[in-house]
């Protein structure tokens, strides 16, 4: 069977005053198009699987928050974690979770950040990584195709030739590189982004956490009876509450040999910053993207405006602003042209 996780258990700090602690960006509709970004990202996955084998993991403080935006995904698909631990730990809990249920699982492991506005072109590729990953004991990753240096992602170079149509084994990665060595990468021309959209068979991950990660793999492997069980939450908690905090990307992904990448024929972009969502809003003939009602913009250009929609907001003779105003925080700050 072949399953999604959705990992929803990040902060996205750079969203700030929209995006809260107790309330991040990935509930949030950034781009103001009516749907958040995990309603977005729910949408385009359901055209690959059945929405029964959609799982959301999060932080259990967001559980009904996702219930109450996903309220078409069953309740038991929502996974609780007691703790923030990164991805390598949410990836280690649902990749056991579905294994001992099916230990032929196939899963997409989903960032729930991304805009991928082509959802049928989406759903075509990761087919075709589910069906690449079914066959050998492979990970596979979505790249993108870089427009910039940009420390905030990881680095892919691949071999030239295909293993299958459209997919090259992974020769080397790099995660957040800093600035100069993400330059370099750029220039080279030989480096795909790493888009985080990763696919592999439950028992794949599962080794690969065995191989590179062992203190994580023990600490899930020795309780592997309590997973579905009455027992999995208190078992999660004791588990959670030793284990360190590394993401996927830093603690597999750069060192497993058996990574395949799939160059992406859709357009993706990680809204990571109040810039990226201004590229990625419907603008007006000024640039300016509006996200919330009752907006007034006179004689401005190239603003991103997000409004509590509980208040007229008027702008004028602003230029290269970023807006945003909440119930709590008005904040009011220059978007630096160019700079994402
Ligand atoms: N459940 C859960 N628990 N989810 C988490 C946690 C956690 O502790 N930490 C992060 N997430 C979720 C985030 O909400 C997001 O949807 C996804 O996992 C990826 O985490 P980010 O924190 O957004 O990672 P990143 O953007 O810095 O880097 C990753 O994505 C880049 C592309 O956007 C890496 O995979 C990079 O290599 C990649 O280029
Ligand atoms: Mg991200």
């Amino acid at each position: 069977n072949q399953y999604v996780a959705i990992m929803a258990g990040g902060i996205g700090s750079r969203f700030w005053p929209k995006s809260r602690t107790n309330f991040p960006k990935q509930f949030l509709d950034i781009l103001g198009t009516g749907k958040t970004l995990i309603q977005s990202t729910f949408s385009r996955y359901s055209k690959v699987v059945p929405v029964e084998n959609i799982f959301v993991v999060t932080s259990e403080d967001y559980t009904d928050i996702v219930k109450e935006q996903l309220p078409d995904i069953p309740v038991e698909n929502i996974v609780a974690e007691p703790f923030r631990k990164n991805t390598a730990p949410c990836i280690a809990y649902i990749a056991f979770k579905i294994y001992e249920k099916d230990p032929d699982a196939v899963m997409i492991a989903a960032p729930a950040d991304n805009h991928i506005p082509d959802e049928e072109k989406f759903a075509e590729v990761m087919i075709k990584a589910l069906d690449f990953v079914a066959h050998i004991n492979a990970i596979t990753t979505v790249g993108i195709m870089p427009t910039h240096p940009n420390t905030g992602y990881g680095y892919i170079q691949h071999a030239e030739t295909e293993v299958a149509p459209g997919i090259y084994k992974v020769k080397t990665f790099t995660e957040k590189p800093n600035m100069e060595l993400a330059k370099t990468f750029i220039e080279s021309g030989d480096f795909l982004w790493n888009s985080g959209i990763f696919t592999w068979k439950c028992k794949t991950i599962i080794n690969a956490f065995e191989q590179h990660l062992p203190e994580v793999y023990e600490l899930f492997y020795s309780e592997k009876e309590k997973f579905n069980t009455p027992e999995e939450k208190k078992m999660i908690e004791s588990v959670y509450s030793q284990c360190p905090s590394i993401s996927i990307d830093f603690g597999i992904m750069e060192k497993a040999n058996n990574v395949y990448i799939i160059p992406a024929s859709f357009s993706w972009s990680d809204l990571g910053t109040w810039n990226s969502a201004h590229a990625n809003m419907e603008k007006d003939y000024f640039d300016n993207a509006v996200a919330g009602k009752d907006v007034m913009v006179f004689d401005t250009h190239d603003c991103v405006i997000h409004t509590s929609n509980k208040k007229l907001v008027l702008v004028q003779g602003l230029e290269d602003y970023i807006i945003v105003d909440t119930e709590d925080v008005l904040m009011i700050c220059k978007k630096k042209k160019n700079r994402r």
